[in-house]
């Protein structure tokens, strides 16, 4: 087996991801060249821009799939969404509208809006975890709130939810800050996967191999190995325990020079 990618916008037409099946090929291609074996395909649902309906994801995967094969490229997809944070969430819940990383509906990719961490997340995410859900929530390090405050995530962690890096944040493909604060989390061990979050922006490669091997340079192979396996248990919904640490806090300024 490869490596499992659970965060990627490869679908054809449904979200800021590929725009077409040409442009979908040469992203599965990509992920292929990139060492990806199985990836869950994750368009946006609920963010205010898009709703991807779990019915019309499910067709739209199974078609994708057949695409690949015919393609003779050797790519294994499941059906899923990246949700983002919103009043809405329950009732999606309540209307069997929202896919998981697993087919047993034990983890949702959640997504913040990227400007801030709003005051109502703590209430959703308890609901969730009241339904048996685990919320996963996706880049949480280009989020602008958690970005300037990285101390704000262990509170998410306490509560249970689980996390995923993204590799170009990893890889410093958005930038210096974001790169600093995704190793900080990663050496605190409050990072559970590495995912590639690849849409079909030009400049942005698929990155996932060597977020997998930076990993395994700059923290060690079992770091590396230990990102993929809990990959693996999200997408066959079984447990994942984090071990992990506050942030060390910045050193205050004495103001003597
Ligand atoms: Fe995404």
């Amino acid at each position: 087996m490869g490596l499992i990618d659970l965060h990627c916008h490869l679908l054809p037409g449904l979200d800021d991801g590929s725009p077409d099946l040409e442009t979908s090929l040469k992203l599965a291609q990509d992920a292929v060249n990139d060492g990806v074996s199985h990836a869950v395909v994750t368009p946006h649902h609920l963010n205010g821009r898009y709703v991807n309906h779990k019915q019309d994801v499910l067709k739209a995967a199974t078609a994708f799939q057949a695409a690949l094969k015919d393609a003779n490229i050797p790519l294994t997809i499941f059906a899923g969404q990246e949700v983002r944070l919103s009043d809405r969430i329950i009732p999606a819940l309540d209307a069997d509208d929202i896919l998981f990383t697993d087919a047993d509906g034990k983890y949702m990719l959640l997504e913040f809006p990227s400007s801030e961490v709003p005051n109502y997340a703590k209430s959703v995410i308890f609901q969730l975890q009241q339904r048996g859900i685990t919320p996963v929530i996706v880049h949480p390090e280009r989020n602008k709130q958690i970005l300037n405050k990285p101390e704000l995530l262990a509170d998410f962690l306490q509560n249970g939810c689980l996390t995923q890096l993204t590799a170009s944040s990893y890889l410093g493909t958005f930038g210096k800050e974001i790169e600093k604060v995704t190793t900080q989390f990663i050496q605190a061990g409050q990072g559970t996967i590495l995912a590639s979050d690849a849409h079909a922006l030009s400049h942005r490669e698929y990155e996932l191999g060597e977020g997998i091997a930076k990993l395994a340079k700059q923290f060690g192979q079992d770091v590396a190995d230990q990102y993929q396996a809990n990959a693996k248990a999200l997408i066959n919904g079984d447990l994942v325990t984090m071990h992990w640490r506050p942030l060390k806090k910045k050193k205050k300024f004495l103001g003597l020079f």
